[in-house]
């Protein structure tokens, strides 16, 4: 059995790439694996899905659930196509202010749960396998008022990098993607509304459709880093090239 697994699959970028994944034949799998802690929206998605979904609603900043999946995959042992790591969740607030709760929360999503799933999932995969892992914007510049989240995307940059090379010689694709804000409930969740941040309401929007799409197509192309919108691909030049202090002052949330 192939299988195609999706974190943070009930809603935004996550719902996004299950219609993607149902429209673009070269990615279809017996099965998608759908993972969120909310079960009803997992099972409002699957029945509307043009591929077969299994829903697995796990709390992934919880470690019993990466023991969880693990045991699931020993069990059914399936061929995994593509894992999609793509669960996270941001806070807006300095370190001092934010309850030290919601920032361990935003590490052991984006961070923790990341990298188990990651280590968990590839003994189930093979040549011509691909690991998609969202990342963003954040993890050019070190984003005050979001320093944690854009840290923990900071990780999800450099382990992307990291793993690519690891995984190369077996013959799987690691994609790490780069959005710049979408319009899904990531915003109200992170506290963000319009007028708390004067950046946020001048960044340009990206569309969450075109950015799961993009991103199947660039992880099938093979390519290590997809930042969608030119208007990023300047700033991920401009963070390579100028330095950091400066860069922080435009950045600042
Ligand atoms: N929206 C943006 O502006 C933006 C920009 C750049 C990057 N990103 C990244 O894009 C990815 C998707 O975010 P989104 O914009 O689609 O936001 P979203 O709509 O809030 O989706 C987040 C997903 O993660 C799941 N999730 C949250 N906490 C979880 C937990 N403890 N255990 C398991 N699943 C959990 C949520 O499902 P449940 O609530 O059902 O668990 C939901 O499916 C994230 O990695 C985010 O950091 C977002």
């Amino acid at each position: 059995m192939t299988v195609t697994i999706l974190t943070g699959a009930s809603s935004g970028l996550g719902q996004s790439f299950l219609e993607a994944l149902g429209q673009d034949k070269k990615y279809r799998t017996d099965e998608v694996w759908l993972i969120a802690r909310r079960r009803e929206r997992l099972e409002e998605l699957a029945e509307r899905s043009a591929i077969p979904c299994r829903v697995i609603p796990l709390d992934l900043t919880d470690p019993a659930s990466f023991t969880e999946l693990e045991r699931l995959l020993n069990e059914q042992k399936p061929e995994v196509r593509l894992l999609i790591n793509n669960a996270g969740c941001g806070k807006v607030g300095k370190v001092e202010e934010l309850p030290f709760e919601q920032q361990t929360q935003m590490v052991d999503l984006n961070v923790r749960a990341l990298t188990a799933i990651t280590a968990i999932t590839l003994p189930f995969m093979t040549a011509g396998s691909g690991i998609i892992n969202v990342c963003s914007i954040a993890s050019f510049v070190p984003n005050t008022r979001m320093t944690v989240y854009s840290s923990t995307k900071a990780y999800v940059s450099s382990f992307s990098a990291g793993l690519r090379e690891e995984v190369k010689g077996r013959g799987i694709r690691v994609l790490s993607v780069c959005p710049g804000p979408m319009a899904t409930e990531f915003l109200p969740v992170a506290g963000i509304q319009t007028g708390v941040s004067k950046t946020f309401d001048r960044l340009p929007y990206c569309n969450p459709d075109r950015v799961a799409k993009k991103s199947l197509q660039k992880a099938l192309a093979g390519r290590g880093v997809y930042t969608p919108r030119g208007f990023y691909k300047f700033y991920r030049v401009l963070a390579k090239i100028l330095p950091r202090g400066l860069m922080m002052k435009f950045s600042k949330v």
